[in-house]
């Protein structure tokens, strides 16, 4: 077993220009050469294999959540300033204790199952077929902004019970969170807590009335719960923004990417509109190539040998899972987009105990849109001379910022 001594020289740079443009080359070197790499650009562990990921999201010993780690790197008197949104994250599931976890698991694990999620297929079919109205007679319109972003929005507003007025809002609260994760930029974390208490303020007002007068939507589960002394106030609250945050993003990010991959490969496109049963197929395979979310990380609690590397507690590791789901081992012609692939094990919604509460209804969101999209739009195309823009989400992640299409 060799000794973890986070000293290598600067092989591989994470922080180049041209990877942030395109990572997978870099990946593929650090999966072949040090698949468990110490960067010391990122004061961490960069883990790219398959196997070493899906164990690693096995073992207890590394930790979910350490988010709330970044703050500790922050001087003191700005970590007193951060208190509220430290605290609020600390409740969010996944990043408070263990059995806090288990407790909101159990609670909302039912709610997000296919099967529940499919009762809500005719209210994603209605969302989307309104967007795709407007879209329709404009034309020529932001994929991004007029489709990726607001169907996941609408979707989870619904779901907790924000009416569709407000649901502006919650984006522009959702976008100041993103920032959250690999930050500690002071001022851009002063406005995610001043978007987090609004959030839970606003969220309170809703959960109120709720109360009043229940519907059908997870604040009905919250409200039970909290009935049989389950849950409180503040962890609900906390919840609803981890939920929303979740649920948004991400899914907006498998809409854009994967319309971008359609466009890249007009083979495949010409496939699935042939053939719209592949629908389910491409956006798996969108999930495995689009590195929609590309990493996660994790905090050891105690010391730890993972593929013959010893790790030290405290230590941080990055899951690249942009960089499993390319693995060569697993996937055949893993830099080929096919939407004929047959699903195989991606670990684009995670692993293990953290797996993604909300992949059933990210996939039917996926699905439903490109079904609508391409049944309704069968000519649809980027828009002449334009191209779509990105921006960078650093480490090791980019954002499409717009992509023009004509309908
Ligand atoms: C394409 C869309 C999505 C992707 C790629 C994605 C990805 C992920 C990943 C990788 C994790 C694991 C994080 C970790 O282990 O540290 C995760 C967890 C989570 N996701 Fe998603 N997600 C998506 C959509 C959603 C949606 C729609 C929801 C809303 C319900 C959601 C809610 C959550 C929650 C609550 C967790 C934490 C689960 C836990 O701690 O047990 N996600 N997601």
């Amino acid at each position: 077993m060799s000794q973890a001594a986070p000293s290598q020289a600067l092989a591989f740079d994470l922080l180049a220009p041209q990877v942030a443009q395109n990572p997978h080359p870099l990946y593929h070197s650090l999966r072949a050469q040090q698949p468990i790499h110490w960067s010391p650009q990122l004061h961490g562990w960069v883990l790219t294999r398959h196997a070493d990921i899906s164990q690693a999201l096995k073992d207890p010993r590394l930790a979910a959540g350490p988010m709330t780690m970044q703050f500790e790197r922050l001087p003191e008197e700005a970590r007193k300033q951060l208190t509220p949104l430290r605290d609020s994250v600390s409740m969010w599931m996944g990043h408070t204790t263990t059995e806090g976890h288990l407790r909101f698991q159990s609670l909302l694990k039912r709610y997000f199952t296919p099967r529940t999620v499919e009762d809500f297929r005719p209210r994603i079919q209605a969302l989307t077929d309104t967007l795709l109205d407007a879209a329709g007679a404009k034309g020529t319109l932001d994929l991004v902004k007029e489709l990726a972003v607001p169907l996941p929005s609408r979707v989870m507003a619904e779901m907790l019970g924000v009416p569709l007025t407000d649901e502006h809002m919650l984006r522009r609260w959702s976008r100041d969170l993103a920032s959250i994760f690999g930050t500690v930029d002071f001022q851009q974390l002063l406005q995610s807590q001043k978007s987090v208490t609004e959030m839970m303020d606003y969220m309170r007002g809703v959960f109120a009335r709720y109360s009043r007068a229940p519907g059908d939507n997870i604040l009905e589960v919250f409200l039970r719960a909290q009935a049989e002394g389950l849950v409180n106030e503040e962890e609900i609250l906390a919840n609803c923004v981890l939920l929303l945050f979740a649920g948004h993003e991400t899914t907006a990010r498998l809409i854009s990417r994967g319309m971008t991959l359609l466009f890249d490969n007009p083979e495949q496109l010409a496939l699935l509109r042939q053939d719209p049963s592949l629908i389910p197929q491409a956006v798996e395979e969108m999930l495995r190539y689009g590195d929609i979310v590309p990493m996660i990380t994790r905090l050891t609690v105690a010391p730890v040998e993972l593929a013959g590397q010893a790790m030290q507690p405290s230590q941080t590791v990055y899951l690249i899972l942009a960089a499993a789901n390319r693995d060569p081992s697993i996937f055949t012609e893993p830099d080929q987009f096919d939407v004929t692939r047959k699903p195989g094990k991606h670990v684009a919604f995670g692993y293990g105990s953290f797996y993604c509460l909300g992949a059933a209804l990210a996939r039917l969101e996926g699905q439903v849109f490109f079904e609508t999209l391409l049944r309704r739009f069968p000519g649809v195309r980027p828009a002449q001379g334009t191209s779509p823009t990105w921006g960078l989400r650093p480490p090791l992640g980019r954002d499409l910022l717009t992509l023009p299409v004509e309908l």
